[in-house]
């Protein structure tokens, strides 16, 4: 018993290479959106979190530091308070390598100790060393004497 393999089976419509190669190229195209566009909504979430009271105002002097976690217990924080009623704060976890920063009044700035980072206590950007991006920062707002975290915003 024999079958005829090089003819297609008369059932199934023939598709010209051209007309192939143009729904591979539109899939890919729409692949590739998809995840650009899953890519940009993990690395820009930005107050989606549930707000938190991370410290009292009197649990950190002025030019002085304290560590917390947000959002999750296992996401480590810095909370700096830059003056008698500022406050900022940034994840500790370096961009580089993942090592946790500190601040460092001499410099004032975040520092990372395992490759020499350094992050702005302003903005959180990168001031030198090989860290490749800002670290992300916490949202927050003083509600009497409560500091409280209302949300992360992941630099692009
Ligand atoms: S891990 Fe922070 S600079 Fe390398």
């Amino acid at each position: 018993m024999t079958e005829n393999l090089s003819s297609p089976a008369p059932d199934v419509p023939e598709i010209s290479r051209r007309a192939f190669t143009k729904y591979l190229t539109f899939g890919g195209i729409a692949a590739l959106i998809g995840g650009l566009w899953a890519l940009r909504r993990h690395f820009h979430r930005g107050g989606s979190s549930a707000a938190r009271v991370i410290a009292q105002t009197e649990d950190v002097a002025v030019g002085g530091s304290l560590i917390f976690q947000y959002p999750t217990p296992n996401d480590s924080c810095i909370l700096v308070r830059t003056g008698e009623n500022a406050y900022v704060a940034y994840s500790r976890i370096c961009t580089h390598k993942g090592c946790p920063v500190f601040y460092d009044s001499s410099q004032d700035a975040l520092e990372c100790p395992c490759h020499g980072g350094l992050y702005s206590i302003t903005d959180g950007s990168v001031l030198q060393g090989p860290p490749p991006r800002p670290l992300p920062r916490i949202l927050l707002e003083v509600r009497g004497r409560d500091i409280v975290a209302t949300g992360v915003v992941r630099p692009a």
